[in-house]
């Protein structure tokens, strides 16, 4: 997409701040946090401590008009092609629109379908931690494996740690995604093939890593159990007849769509271990969460709108400021997982430059997303963040509710986090007071944050949270001019894999490799374990 006529405006407007202080915004303007604060239902986002005047969000909403995002959000919506390499549409918001409106891809409604895996999800739910589904041997399951990678894995692992709190059964659920065999062997250690149930989680079914311990995890069934381990395998997957031919039984498989994208398919089946730790009626209002934002962000007008905000923010920070990277820092040990999930996210939807319509875009895309656990990384990297060269924005995020018997760890949290960003925005407020070593000790300060501030982790407050950020995603994408729903990227990878692969288990080398590749064979081919 060509630069409009806001983006130079915005050019010299960021100019006309370069040399202003946050400090001062704050100092100017006393009303500064209701003015550049938006709220939506238990969920808060302050955004007073960016670098933004009223004129610099004015001017961002009129780049978002200019990109016509309206019509855009409205086609992603309606199912239109959003996914314009892959001619597809991306209907993630559909999964958590449990409305009888009707949503029509090539003249098909899709909504009954959605309804009817839904339904089948929860028999299989009520069967599973009711014991009444049974393995091979009559015994009732106790663990449950989910097998993904990527976005068959980072959502239902993310969700099941956030609100473990709401775990109602004495199932199991132990997640493998990667193809490292210390990790699996570790597992099925522990576990009874007879009481253990495995879900394959993959939208293709032709994922290498995935398929690979999928086969693992069979003969581990087969040697235990016979060749009638139906009973142990469940699929969920946008091609039910690659789960089928690999042994998974028909009525075992829960099938989404190509429609669906693979870092957008929390909400679909694959969404089965979260259902199974927190029960139907916490994943519906798991989803009730989502459907709440999306209303929010079709409706809201931009300056009101916290997705559209957030992504406007991002571009500001990003493409005016120079910023590469983006910390989330969860303040709330349940969202350890958030960023794992957010670099899916906004990396392989965003870390593009295509442009949708043809060549490159001119200008930076998405920042290296990156984070951890407050207040575990203000003993680690919060340095850098305070003191070091380069500025590095931060979405900081906390909950107003703790553990109901740990009030103290919850105001110390609390207060850690607000230091946090108060610290990054103002700086050392007096370099007289720092003494000798005042260039050593002096903290700049002028470092931009968000911080997201809810009642309480719940159920529905997550799932608007990651609504929250897959918009902000798309209207990023809108604004660059990419595409945030192929990944073309990751291709590449997957074909040298069947080339280098096979000479792994010989003493050969691939005749056209380069050396660096051909060495590190030959050392792996001297040094490994043969049995
Ligand atoms: O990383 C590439 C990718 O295709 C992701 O987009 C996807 O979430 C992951 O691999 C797993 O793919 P599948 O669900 O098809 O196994």
């Amino acid at each position: 997409m060509k630069l409009t006529k806001v983006w130079p405006e915005l050019t010299l407007h960021h100019q006309s701040l370069a040399k202003v202080h946050l400090q001062d915004l704050f100092m100017n303007n006393p009303q500064r946090f209701s003015e550049f604060s938006v709220s939506f239902e238990s969920l808060l986002l302050d955004y007073s401590k960016q670098k933004v005047t009223q004129e610099t969000i004015w001017k961002l909403c009129a780049l978002a008009e200019e990109r016509d995002l309206k019509e855009q959000i409205h086609r992603l919506f309606s199912g239109e092609i959003v996914n314009s390499s892959e001619q597809r549409q991306a209907l993630h918001t559909a999964l958590r629109d449990r409305s009888d409106t009707p949503l029509l891809v090539k003249g098909h409604n899709i909504k009954p379908e959605m309804k009817k895996v839904l339904a089948a999800m929860d028999r299989c739910v009520t069967d599973l931690r009711s014991g009444h589904f049974r393995g091979a041997t009559g015994k009732p399951i106790k663990d449950v494996i989910s097998l993904g990678i990527g976005g068959s894995d980072l959502g239902p692992a993310m969700v099941n740690e956030a609100l473990h709190r709401y775990k109602t059964t004495d199932l199991k659920i132990h997640f493998i995604s990667n193809v490292d065999g210390w990790s699996l062997a570790a597992l099925l250690k522990h576990l009874d093939p007879a009481t253990t149930l495995c879900i394959i989680n993959s939208k293709t079914f032709t994922t290498p890593e995935t398929l690979q311990n999928a086969e693992t995890i069979k003969v581990w069934f087969q040697k235990a159990l016979g060749q009638d381990i139906q009973k142990h395998l469940i699929a969920t997957t946008a091609y039910p007849e690659r789960a089928q031919s690999f042994g998974v039984a028909e009525e075992n498989i829960f099938e989404f769509w190509d429609f669906i994208g693979g870092r957008y398919s929390v909400w679909s089946s694959v969404g089965l271990p979260i259902a199974l730790a927190l029960g139907m009626e916490n994943f519906k209002d798991f989803l009730a969460g989502a459907n709440s934002m999306d209303q929010h962000f079709y409706s809201a007008p931009f300056d009101k709108n916290m997705p559209v905000l957030m992504a406007l923010i991002g571009i500001w920070n990003i493409n005016f400021w120079g910023c590469k990277t983006l910390a989330v820092l969860p303040y709330d040990d349940g969202l350890k997982q958030l960023p794992d999930y957010l670099q899916q996210l906004e990396m392989e939807s965003n870390g593009k430059k295509a442009d949708k319509e043809k060549g490159f875009v001119p200008y930076d895309t998405a920042p290296v997303i990156w984070g951890g656990v407050g207040c575990n990384g203000q003993h680690a990297y919060m340095q850098l963040l305070h003191q070091g060269t380069q500025v590095i924005p931060v979405d900081f995020l906390i909950a107003a509710e703790g553990h109901p018997d740990f009030e103290d760890q919850q105001k110390l949290l609390v207060a850690s986090c607000l230091s946090q960003s108060k610290a990054l925005m103002e700086g050392s407020k007096d370099k007289l007071a720092l003494g000798p070593l005042s260039d050593a000790k002096l903290c700049e300060g002028n470092r931009p944050s968000n911080t997201l501030i809810y009642s309480k982790l719940t159920p529905k407050v997550l799932g608007s949270l990651i609504a929250l950020y897959e918009h902000k995603v798309f209207t990023q994408a809108v604004l660059w001019g990419i595409n945030p729903f192929d990944q073309w990227g990751v291709e590449l990878g997957k074909k040298l894999v069947n080339e280098i692969l096979p000479h792994l288990g010989k003493s050969s080398i691939p005749g056209s490799t380069d050396s660096s590749t051909a060495g590190l064979i030959e050392f792996f081919q001297k040094n490994r374990f043969e049995r």
